[in-house]
């Protein structure tokens, strides 16, 4: 028993966050690029204040980030070092498409994807994946509005069919869209929206979301077409939510709560809108365009999993409970008196990643790839320059063991484990380089300083033992 023989144990980053070379190789401008540091910054997620373009008095970390585009050799030499049995990465769309809706993609691009793929295959990692990760090139954004556009389908499809075809034989897991849901609460982020003063957000958000869910199906039928070998996931931030208290409100509003999460999943696991989701939509007053090709498309293109991200268990209470708020993720939720918190306030709750899988699994019946977990913390060195982060191996551990429960005890199918940021990277969230979650440490401070430097983390010899065993020796 235990951890299947074929587990895929691995780490996870996204180009954004991790490769900088904003303008090398021929690689447009995209969204994630003009997101900065600072004050601004969530009303720029948040399509509140839109900025499309570098502003003075700004930093903006995705320029540079960790240069990972120019240090992949050392990185996957070290998550090889690690024993990784898979990578997730995400595509940068703007190196492919430098604008987006180009006839025939940029060459460089694709040979620095292919590099990076080979690479991988050298040391037997097999690679996983996102073909977009938050990002989207300006112009799209620009010209067309970003994901409000219907047009936005046909140039994820060219960028699909691009990557697809080149890199057949190279990579066979594959996720459509990073955290779908994340649209309702970081819609510029999620989906290059930003909204002129009196729209109406929640009308935008929900019909570019159909695009994303249209564009993800058709992913799926291109993606089998090309190589029946290729597996196509989504990919949900989840984490059930528990009911404040037994009070039927509370629990009806955690009902509620999850439902807004699982009606993106809905459609691309079980191919339709769900009724409580068609009723939501009426009952907001959200018509939503939806042609009989589209439908069909939903219905006959499914993921093969369900891949999903986990950090922090949430609470819901109804509205006159008037309990206290913390953060967690980009979507704030109420604190639970039961758990400890990060330094970010983000609920520690290992037996929760158990019941998100198995809610999960009891749901879909597919199986299930965790490509994001871990925990953001600030790593100080010791006078010998060490990281002994012990608490980012208590966090671990227990989420491990966690999941080894859901998979011995509970019949959970999981095929796979990525823990998220394996090397330091610049936060999604805050834009900070000291919220770190790897196992290797990278010198760069919040303002871009340092030499970035990598550096093995206690971590880094713990995960290398926990592979090894299969996730029997998690001491
Ligand atoms: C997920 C994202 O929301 O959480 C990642 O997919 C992100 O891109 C991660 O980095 C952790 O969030 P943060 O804000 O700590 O970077």
């Amino acid at each position: 028993m235990g951890f299947p023989e074929n587990f895929l144990w691995g780490g996870a980053t996204a180009a954004n966050q991790c490769e900088g070379g904003f303008d090398q190789g021929g690689r447009g401008l995209a969204n994630v690029d003009v997101i900065p540091t600072g004050k601004d910054r969530r009303a720029v997620i948040t399509g509140k204040r839109e900025m499309l373009a570098f502003e003075e008095g700004y930093f903006y970390p995705a320029k540079e980030a960790i240069d990972m585009y120019h240090h992949f050799k050392e990185d996957i030499a070290l998550f090889a070092e690690m024993g990784f049995k898979t990578y997730r990465l995400s595509i940068a769309w703007s190196r492919i498409f430098p604008k987006g809706d180009e006839e025939t993609p940029n060459e460089e691009g694709l040979r620095f994807y292919e590099e990076l793929f080979l690479e991988c295959r050298k040391y037997q990692i097999e690679p996983l994946v996102t073909i977009t990760h938050f990002d989207c090139p300006i112009h799209l954004i620009k010209k067309y509005g970003g994901w409000r556009n219907r047009k936005m389908i046909a140039f994820y499809e060219n960028l699909c069919r691009a990557i697809f075809t080149r890199y057949k034989g190279l990579v066979k897991y594959w996720l459509t869209f990073n955290e779908i849901n994340m649209i309702l609460h970081a819609p510029f982020l999620g989906a290059g929206l930003t909204f002129a003063e009196g729209e109406n957000e929640e009308q935008i958000k929900y019909q570019a979301a159909h695009h994303e869910l249209v564009a993800s199906a058709l992913a799926t039928k291109i993606a089998h077409e090309i190589d029946p070998e290729n597996k196509v996931g989504c990919m949900l931030a989840a984490a059930s939510y528990y009911p404040y208290s037994c009070n039927p409100k509370d629990v009806w509003e955690s009902k509620k709560s999850d439902r807004g999460n699982y009606f993106f999943i809905d459609v691309q696991s079980r191919g339709e809108y769900p009724n409580y989701g068609l009723k939501m939509l009426a009952e907001k007053g959200i018509t939503l365009e939806q042609t009989a090709e589209d439908t069909a498309l939903l219905k006959a293109h499914t993921v093969d999993f369900i891949s999903f991200s986990y950090y922090a268990s949430r609470v819901a209470a109804s509205e006159d409970s008037g309990v206290e708020k913390t953060e967690g993720n980009l979507f704030p939720t109420i604190k639970n008196p039961y758990l400890e918190a990060s330094e970010w306030g983000w609920q520690i709750d290992p037996l929760g990643l158990r019941i998100t899988m198995n809610d999960l699994y009891d749901r879909y019946q597919k199986p299930l790839f965790i490509v994001e977990n871990g925990l953001g913390a600030v790593d100080t060195p010791n006078e010998d320059g060490k990281i002994n982060d012990v608490y980012r191996i208590d966090y671990l551990r227990a989420h491990i063991a966690a999941m080894k429960e859901a998979i011995d005890q509970d019949g959970v199918e999981l095929l796979g484990y990525t823990s998220w940021g394996c090397i330091d990277l610049v936060s999604a969230g805050t834009g900070e380089m000291k919220k770190r979650y790897g196992y290797i440490y990278v010198d760069r401070d919040n303002e871009g300083n340092g030499t970035l430097a990598r550096s093995k983390k206690q971590s880094f010899y713990w995960y290398k033992k926990v592979i090894a065993s299969n996730g029997e020796d998690l001491a």
